[in-house]
Formats: structure tokens, sequence, C-alpha cells
């Protein structure tokens, strides 16, 4: 069976397809591959690995017959259409759990540094500027005893919860439709209506899958109902977050800083002024980005790829 893996992938995934004998071709060049080349690989292939935020639709699957399993390297899968991947009998595999811990750690350094201005700090010492010490200049906020507000708290959630609570003794509020009793019994997490965490949370941190009902959600209009002193942490999608709305928020003081690790679009332009904000800091989309998680995305990305080509039930899979 034919394989075609949109970009290189860790040697943990690649030698589990290798043992099946599958016949692989993996795309190594540093650049997006073009719609065209894209098509021209799929169409003839079993199975595809999916890393990436390449669209795949319902036109896509009618010109790629032979597909069986799409298995994304990610757990994000706002740029599949299940429906249509449903109708078409592909299945679609995501990898959740195992990226839970380095996905909050993002989450957690973007809030460090955001409170501590660190990436401006830094900045500073580069143009020269670490000079005459000013005592009441550059401050940051302090974390600690503060309440976190989790939207989508699932297990990203859970992870940045406990390490803010381990770490600051932060008080945790969550908005779920549904409860998170882990949460609640073991942090003593509290479930509340959307504008109760708007208007309580310190840091409001999003960890929720980028769907129709909150694209575009957090902007000037929710803004304005968060603390004045709130830090705004997005490591989930940059179509949760109205960009410009959220540049104006933190222009006019209505919060007080932001800290992504997803933008809209990505990449982000390097002239952005966001990027120039001293409370503002902005990571490249590397919220798993360490050796141990990349390889066990790999490893479940492959495993998933594998039960799909023989038409077994994926280890993780998205169903509508
Ligand atoms: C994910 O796993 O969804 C990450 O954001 C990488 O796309």
């Amino acid at each position: 069976m034919k394989v075609f893996i949109t970009r290189k992938i860790p040697q943990a995934g690649l030698a589990l397809l290798e043992k099946e004998g599958l016949e692989i071709t993996q795309w190594e060049e540093k650049r997006e591959l073009t719609e065209a080349e894209f098509i021209e690989h799929c169409k003839v292939a079993d199975g595809i690995i999916l890393s990436g935020r390449r669209m795949v639709n319902a036109a896509f699957f009618e010109q790629c017959s032979h597909l069986k399993v799409v298995s994304l390297l990610s757990i994000g899968y706002d740029n599949v259409d299940i429906e249509a991947a449903t109708k078409a009998g592909v299945a679609i595999g995501n990898t959740p759990d195992v990226l839970s811990k380095s996905t909050a750690e993002t989450a957690f350094l973007l809030m460090v540094a955001t409170a501590r201005k660190a990436f401006y700090h830094h900045k500073r010492i580069g143009n020269g500027q670490w000079g005459f010490f000013e005592p009441t200049a550059g401050l940051g906020t302090s974390l600690f005893g503060k309440t976190l507000g989790i939207f989508g708290l699932g297990n990203i959630g859970l992870e940045m919860a406990r390490m803010c609570k381990g770490a600051y003794g932060m008080d945790v509020i969550y908005h779920n439709r549904g409860h998170n009793e882990k949460a609640e019994q073991e942090l003593g997490a509290r479930r509340v209506g959307f504008d109760t965490l708007l208007a309580q949370s310190d840091v409001l941190s999003v960890h929720a899958n980028l769907n129709d009902e909150n694209k575009g959600l957090f902007d000037a209009g929710t803004f304005a109902k968060m603390k004045n002193s709130a830090l705004f942490i997005n490591t989930a999608r940059g179509g949760i977050h109205n960009e410009a709305h959220l540049k104006t928020a933190l222009e006019n003081g209505t919060i007080w800083g932001a800290g992504l690790d997803v933008t809209n679009p990505e990449p982000m332009d390097k002239s952005n002024p966001l990027l120039n904000m001293e409370n503002v800091s902005i990571l490249p989309h590397i919220g798993t980005a360490v050796k141990e998680t990349r390889d066990a995305m790999a490893v479940l990305a492959a495993q998933n790829l594998i039960a799909g080509l023989k038409g077994e039930e994926l280890r993780a899979q998205v169903t509508l």
C-alpha cells in the first residue's frame, strides 16, 4: 500500500511504517507543497500523514478516492471537513494526550513571559538599552494567588491548570459545555458561564478546538468584559481571537497583556505591530516542539495510519 507523508516526521514514527512494508513517499523539501503537488501525491495514496494547515474537504476526497485514512500529526482537526471524510468513508486520526503537557507548558511559558515582560526585556539588551536602572520602569505583574480562567478545559487545559495551581496557587475557573470532574476534584476548579469567565479571570487561557461557534469569539466585545489587568493566552488556534481587536484592546489598556503561540494568519507577518508591544509575547506555533512529544506524536500518527489501512478502528479517531 502507498503512503504519502506531507512533511518529514521523526524516525520513531517512520520506523513503524517501514516495518509494515508500506511504500512510503515523504515530502522532505523545506517549502509548502503546491496544491497540484499535494493532490498528485494524495491521488495515488491509500493513506496520508498530514502535517501543516492544508484544508482537506469534499473536493479533495473526490479527487483522492483511493484514500482510506488521513492521519493528522496534530490534535487540531479544524483543517479537515469531518462530515465530508465520513461520507467518503475516510478515517481521520489525530494525536491527543501525548502532547498535552508540552502544549500546556507553552501556555505556562507565555503566561510567565508576558507577566514579566521577558521578551521585551530580552530585546532591550540586543537594542543596547540595558542602561540606567529605573525602579519604576518595565514592571511586570505578579501571578501569585491570581485566578486562572480556562476556555475549553480538556487534557491540555487540565495540565495548564495543574501547573498554575502548583506554581502560583492560582484559583481555577473554566468554561466548558460539560463538567470536568477531574479538574473539579483535584484542583477545586469551578465551571462558570462565559461572562463570568471573562469578568473573573486574571489570566484567560484558551485551550479549545477551533470550530464555527468559537471562530473570532475573542473580539472587542469579549475583551471589553475582561479585567483591565488581565492576560490573554492562546495556544489553541489563532482563529479563536480577532487579532486586530486584540491589538486595539492592548493599546487602549482594555486588557493588560497577551501571549500567543498561534496567530491568524500563520506565519505572522514580521511587520505585525503586536511583535513590538511591551506586554505581548509571541511564539511561532511551537506548542508541541519537544523531541519526546514529536516522537510520541509520530508514533501515534503512524499507528493511526496503519490501523486505518487495515480497516481497523484508529487509536485516536476523530468522529462526527
Ligand atoms: C496541534 O497538535 O494541533 C498543534 O497545534 C500543531 O498543529
